[in-house]
């Protein structure tokens, strides 16, 4: 029978965890802190919550993939954020749940967990041992996909493979690129950008490779191109998409056999850098259009990252507004507190076209121009969309379309408000325990209105 550890300092939730998973044919183990987990016999799959007393949910993770027969360790936790997914995912965690946990989805993933005796990565010793004194530039959102990207990046932040950032204007393709650089190992080397629309083919060629003197008309010096410069960290290749064909077959060439020479050298020099490309283009329909190498493309996508166009996410947007104006903020040496909630309904309502670069563009525009510390309707000036065609189904205010995490946050949070904070009413109301409520308080962070935050 398959042994599970279930780690978390809640007793309730220990508890609920062992009666469903013992109730699903498992034979289930507790420990309330680290230690004890480390001391609990070996078991297959471990949920661990990160938040422990004592040694870190991240110390754990760390001292259970290296025992001899490391489990797979599905994180859950109610730390949603980039940076500790990010993290969980380098350590080596199997799978990274936000509580609280759909017990369906939870079900599938132990089950997939069992399965799955997966070749683990071998983990770079440095990424383990340095990853506490990093910050990943923070890509902002709480929409699946996003939580998705946030998992990819950690897994491809350990490995040297190419990757190909897809997704459309503004969706943070170059942020993603960044953020893969900077969680990797090699993030004190250098990162090295090429738009490859912003050159003409011959310049791009050298601008890639480099050149030597008299390689051409003007070619005054010795030049080294970006894939020295890039050394032994990260070449971002932006807009791959706009690289010319015959440039193309010469980029395929580097890439297959990791050597490259200057234009007019015939010296080989090695390729050591991690390439990450990136395009707004659809590359398959370059592909059949042959305006792009099919063998380039697969040499490239290695391993795909899809981002999500914004109006796929617009639970995204009250978060990416609060994080966009604080760093507007920073950078203008303003002190805007935020959007009027006409505004926020009608940003809500936006369809997009230029993803969160757009929304970036617009808010640092109205910062500018604002007089109060409040952004309202007409310093962003943008014409809501019109309503989506009803087919007869009644459909949602846009800015209703929020997740069910969120939905139930709000609403508890309404009850709250509502009975001033009697817990005993607001359980009777909503239907649930009182250990339900304190729990869900604690997960959402709820606080009362006019209390000081702790
Ligand atoms: N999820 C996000 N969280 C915070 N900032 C974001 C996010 N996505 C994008 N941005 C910001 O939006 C701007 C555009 O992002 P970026 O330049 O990475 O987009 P891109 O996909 O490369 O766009 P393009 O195809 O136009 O080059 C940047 O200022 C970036 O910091
Ligand atoms: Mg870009």
């Amino acid at each position: 029978m398959a042994r599970i550890l279930v780690v978390d300092d809640d007793r309730s939730i220990r508890r609920s965890l062992e009666k469903f998973l013992g109730g699903l044919g498992y034979e289930v183990e507790t420990a309330a802190d680290g230690d004890a987990a480390l001391a609990a016999p070996a078991a297959e799959v471990v949920l661990l919550d990160l938040g422990l007393p004592g040694r870190s949910g991240f110390d754990v993770l760390t001292a259970l993939a290296q025992t001899a027969q490391p489990p797979h360790v599905i994180v859950v936790t109610a730390r949603d954020d980039m940076q500790s997914t990010v993290r969980a995912i380098q350590l080596g965690a199997y799978e990274y749940l936000v509580k609280p946990v759909d017990i369906d989805r939870l079900r599938l993933v132990v089950a997939r967990a069992l399965e799955t005796r997966l070749a683990r990565t071998a983990l770079d010793a440095r990424v383990a041992g340095e990853a506490e004194s990093y910050q990943v530039g923070n890509i902002l959102g709480h929409a699946p996909a996003i939580r998705e990207i946030w998992k990819q990046i950690g897994a491809v932040s350990t490995t040297r493979a190419p990757v190909l950032i897809i997704g459309e204007s503004g969706t943070g393709k170059e942020l993603v690129a960044r953020a893969i650089h900077t969680a990797s190992a090699d993030r004190d080397r250098p990162f090295v950008a090429v738009n490859c629309t912003a050159l003409a083919p011959g310049v791009l060629e050298s601008e890639l490779f480099g050149h030597v003197k008299g390689a051409f008309t003007g070619a005054e010096r010795d030049r080294a191109g970006r894939f020295e410069l890039a050394a032994q960290g990260t070449l971002f290749l932006d807009e791959i998409g706009e690289i010319p064909l015959e440039l193309q077959a010469k980029l395929l060439r580097v890439l297959q056999e990791r050597t490259f020479e200057r234009v007019g050298d015939a010296r080989p020099r090695t390729l050591d850098a991690r390439v990450v490309a990136a395009t707004h283009r659809d590359l398959p329909a370059l592909v059949a259009q042959g305006r792009f190498r099919e063998d380039l493309y697969y040499r490239l996508r290695v391993v795909e990252l899809a981002l999500p166009p914004l109006r796929d996410r617009p639970s995204d947007i009250p978060v990416l507004i609060e994080g966009l104006l604080a760093k507007i903020n920073r950078d203008l040496h303003k002190a805007i507190r935020g959007v009027t909630p006409a505004a926020l309904a009608m940003l809500c309502r936006y369809p997009w076209p230029g993803n969160v670069r757009e929304l970036e563009n617009l808010l640092t525009r109205a910062v500018v121009l604002a007089k109060g510390d409040v952004l309202d309707e007409d310093l962003l000036p943008i014409t809501a969309a019109p309503a989506p065609p009803t087919s007869g189904i009644r459909t949602l205010e846009p800015d209703a379309l929020i997740s069910l995490r969120d939905l139930e946050r709000r609403h508890i949070a309404r009850v709250l408000a509502h009975t001033e904070w009697n817990k005993r009413r607001a359980c009777a109301i909503l239907e649930i325990s009182r250990p339900t409520l304190d729990r869900k308080i604690e997960e959402y962070a709820l606080v009362r209105e006019g209390a000081a935050a702790s």
